[in-house]
């Protein structure tokens, strides 16, 4: 089509927040020249860009996991009346090679499902087309048309008719493919803590992961953000404090595995990838006390840091920190752990950070923050890096993470001194209070449970008893489908 062009971005309805720093962050990894306006309500589900190039949102469509798909657009009204009429006033203007070509057209909605049938009854609508455009073929297009139609963002309260239509080309779709093919399911090795695969995603795209890049993560676990980073073509290091999960000793997570296979690890997940030519090794390494050179430079860090909730926030002891009864001139030291602050780490990381990235270098982390200490002002900042993007997500337990991503603007700098950070540390003000709470009320409950079983004359069972009962009942059912 002639003149201004103008591509509609359609989006998945997950992870809303992280849409816009996913495709402003392909945009700065693509050198492309657009300004892209925060959309309103964060919740809509398109946006609109222009002045950019097709190859230019084909691009972001290769990188994207928010994207579901890109179309150029021909034509919109915001009533069905003004948008055939629209579409009709661009028939003279359509190239006249779409009439030699094959289509098939494809029907969108947003905030209504609308079944095959009136899908059916939409492209007729638009049989007028026909003077312009040639042979239909579902299967092997030449070309796809899309009709989309946007019925707002209020699920309670769905308007009879769209309040915009559009019509347009199809261009490309985003990569939420990707998922599947990095799936948890299917994966080799996994835990308890490893990155849903979308998220990981996500951040290695906010770390503008690319061809050639050093990327590391230094708490690395089963190696999520390894593989998201090798996916998008980057070198990848990983460290871990924990040796039996880096060398995959720990206790399946799978809930039927009983033992692990012998060959799970984290270089067998790059070869069931076939990323292996990227995975250059991951060691056991406390960050507190990292084992690396000062001249050793990454394009960026991409980690999720421990909250104390699955595993804990820990560092290796110092001689001078251990414990006092065992402070003697002559002791031998063995390494102990200790807490490791959550407020520390992350200036550690920042620190860290500032002196092992490239300048432009990004580093991605998860911030873990109870809900009710949350507010815009909380994030460990430091002068040396820039705060690029903060997405929260809602974990279960009144607990939000948020996905902090900055890029390093100088070589040199200071952590700045945030009280409000200062005054929570996630472990020590909520998780502590939580968990006594939690297991305050579970004593309860226990308790009252014991009462009323009491009461109707019923024996309840131990721990020991009950497990064994569960485990009888279990293999009665495996006797009972065998037979
Ligand atoms: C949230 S998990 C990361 C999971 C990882 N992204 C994955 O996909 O499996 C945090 C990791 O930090 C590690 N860790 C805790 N304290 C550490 C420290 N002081 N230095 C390095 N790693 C540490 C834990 O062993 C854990 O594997």
């Amino acid at each position: 089509m002639a003149g201004i062009k103008k591509y509609l971005l359609l989006f998945a309805q997950d992870f809303v927040e992280f849409r816009y720093p996913e495709i402003e962050s392909l945009i700065k990894l693509f050198k492309i020249n657009v300004e892209v306006p925060k959309p309103t309500p964060i919740e809509r589900p398109y946006w609109i860009l222009e002045n950019v190039e097709e190859s230019e949102v084909r691009q972001i469509a290769s990188r994207s996991v928010s994207l579901k798909f890109v179309a150029e657009i021909w034509s919109s009204g915001t009533s069905y009346d003004e948008f055939h009429g629209n579409v009709k006033k661009l028939m003279p203007l359509i190239d006249k090679k779409y009439k030699n070509e094959s289509f098939k057209f494809m029907v969108e909605t947003y905030n209504k499902h609308i079944k095959l049938k009136q899908r059916i009854e939409k492209i007729e609508t638009m049989n007028y087309l026909d003077s312009v455009l040639g042979t239909i073929d579902l299967k092997n297009p030449d070309n796809t048309f899309v009709y989309f139609e946007y019925y707002g963002i209020d699920d309670l309260n769905v308007p009879v008719h769209p309040e915009h239509i559009y019509f347009g080309r199809y261009i490309a779709d985003g990569q939420r493919d990707l998922f599947n093919k990095i799936s948890l399911k299917t994966r080799k090795f996994i835990g308890n803590t490893s990155m849903d695969p979308q998220l990981s995603i996500l951040m290695a795209n906010q770390g503008l992961c690319s061809q050639n890049d050093l990327m590391f993560d230094p708490f690395c676990g089963t190696g999520s953000m390894l593989i998201a980073g090798a996916l998008f073509g980057s070198y990848v290091i990983g460290m871990d404090i924990d040796y039996l999960t880096l060398h995959a000793k720990t206790k399946p997570s799978r809930a039927l595995q009983k033992v692990r296979a012998a060959d799970e690890s984290i270089r067998a997940n790059m070869e069931q990838y076939n990323l292996q030519n990227l995975y250059l090794d991951v060691f056991v390494g406390d960050f507190a006390n990292y084992p690396l050179k000062g001249n050793l430079k990454f394009d960026s860090i991409i980690c999720d840091p421990p909250y104390g909730v699955r595993e804990g926030l820990l560092k290796v002891e110092k001689k001078e920190g251990r414990k006092f009864t065992a402070m003697t001139e002559d002791a031998v030291h063995y390494p102990s752990l200790s807490d490791y602050k959550m407020t520390n780490l992350f200036h550690d990381l920042l620190n860290f950070s500032v002196k092992h990235l490239k300048i432009d270098g990004r580093l991605v982390c998860w911030f873990p923050i109870p809900d009710k200490f949350y507010d815009d002002t909380i994030f460990p900042q430091h002068s040396a890096l820039k705060l690029i993007s903060t997405s929260r997500q809602q974990l279960i337990g009144d607990t939000s993470r948020i996905l902090l991503t900055y890029e390093k603007i100088a070589e040199t700098g200071e952590l700045v001194k945030n009280d409000a950070l200062e005054n929570v540390d996630f472990r020590m003000k909520y998780f502590t209070q939580y968990d006594k709470e939690r297991k305050e009320t579970r004593h309860k409950n226990h308790q009252k449970n014991l009462e009323e079983a009491e009461k109707r004359g019923i024996k309840l069972m131990n721990k020991t008893e009950w497990k064994k009962y569960v485990n009888k009942k279990r293999q009665a059912e495996a006797m009972d489908k065998d037979s």
